[in-house]
């Protein structure tokens, strides 16, 4: 009879983003990153893991479909969640499940949101791995070094509420960990809207791109060792006191920033669209009308728009997103293909 755990894991937002590493192997950024978990309720993957005497191999399962359970990075996770385990049973840790370790496992992982379109599936898909296996197996602690093996942003996702990945120094990638910054308790009053404008795959995904960032953009190098340092400071101090109209302005300066080094990478790299630069004016338009910031966007290695915003203003900016952009009045083609409001 398998042992069976099943766990969710949501996706993160950065707000200073992480783009590039000094180690493939290991994940290890050039820069630390700062992000907000959503709820469990909206964007998340659900995996359940079975451990069973009777499995011949480890097997996973992709929204329905067996993947290859020898891609390296889920290799990875696989591997050092194990070898957790057997450390801390040879340390005498009496929860670890012994008749567990020797065992294959089946994964099954569902996302309920387009996977690759640019919304941090990934981040999702391997905390929930890690954190899914780490029950199987009984051991509990710090597991963000081991979800960083699966996706760098995956580490963040271990935590809830607001949560930075500090960079590190050393070369094993011990210091290259996920620290809540605050609770998501901390700013009650802070949304999440997500602006679907496309939930097509990417052309370039993240992995690929940052690599290429990483040896032709001087901008990049720029950003990481003279911008990122300060702004994560700034950043957390915004953070601590709630102060939206800092935090938005540093959330939409550090997405711009990105973008910018993906057009100075080479050959360049297009994440944003037409309707994410009409969401972008939106934005600030809507921002110059009352004088002051009160909503910030945000966009990842996709065309979608992330939101950020305070209860107060949703229905209104919504209200506005709507106007400006009605479903269906685009020959048919639906512009916004979905709108999801997340509570933080
Ligand atoms: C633009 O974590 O997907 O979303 O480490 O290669 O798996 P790998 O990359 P990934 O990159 C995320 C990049 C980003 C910014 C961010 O989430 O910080």
């Amino acid at each position: 009879k398998p042992a069976t755990v099943t766990c969710t894991a949501p996706v993160n937002i950065a707000v200073v983003k992480y783009w590039g590493k000094r180690n493939e192997g290991l994940i290890l950024p050039i820069n630390s990153s700062l992000s907000v978990t959503l709820h469990q309720d909206q964007l998340k993957t659900t995996t359940t893991v079975a451990s069973c005497r009777s499995f011949q191999e480890d097997r996973i399962w992709l929204n329905g479909k067996e993947e290859d359970i020898n891609h390296p990075r889920l290799q990875s996770c696989l591997r050092e969640i194990r070898r957790l385990a057997r450390k801390r049973r040879n340390d005498g840790d009496s929860s670890v499940d012994v008749g567990c370790l020797s065992h294959k496992v089946h994964i099954c992982s569902v996302n309920n949101f387009p996977t690759a379109a640019g919304l941090a599936s990934s981040a999702a898909g391997f905390a929930c791995l890690v954190y899914t296996l780490a029950k199987v197996y009984g051991v509990d602690g710090e597991l963000s070094g081991i979800a960083r093996q699966g996706s760098g942003s995956a580490c963040r996702s271990m935590y809830g509420g607001f949560v930075q990945w500090i960079m590190g120094e050393r070369e094993d990638g011990k210091d290259s960990v996920a620290q809540q910054v605050e609770p998501e308790s901390h700013w009650p009053d802070l949304r999440v809207l997500v602006l679907v404008a496309s939930a097509e795959r990417k052309p370039v995904g993240s992995t690929a791109g940052m690599q290429t960032s990483v040896e032709t953009s001087n901008l990049l190098k720029h950003r990481a060792e003279s911008v990122v340092p300060d702004r994560m400071k700034q950043m957390i101090e915004a953070v601590h006191k709630k102060d939206f109209a800092t935090f938005a302005e540093l959330t939409m300066r550090d997405s711009n920033q990105f973008h910018a080094t993906c057009l100075d990478t080479f050959p360049p790299i297009f994440y944003l669209n037409t309707v994410s630069r009409h969401v972008i004016s939106l934005v600030h338009q809507y921002n110059r009308h009352y004088g002051e910031a009160r909503v910030a966007y945000t966009f990842d290695a996709g065309p979608n728009a992330v939101i950020y915003t305070l209860q107060q203003h949703v229905a209104e900016f919504l209200q506005v997103v709507r106007l400006v952009f009605p479903p269906d009045n685009n020959n048919g083609k639906t512009f916004l293909t979905g709108l999801q409001v997340e509570p933080v």
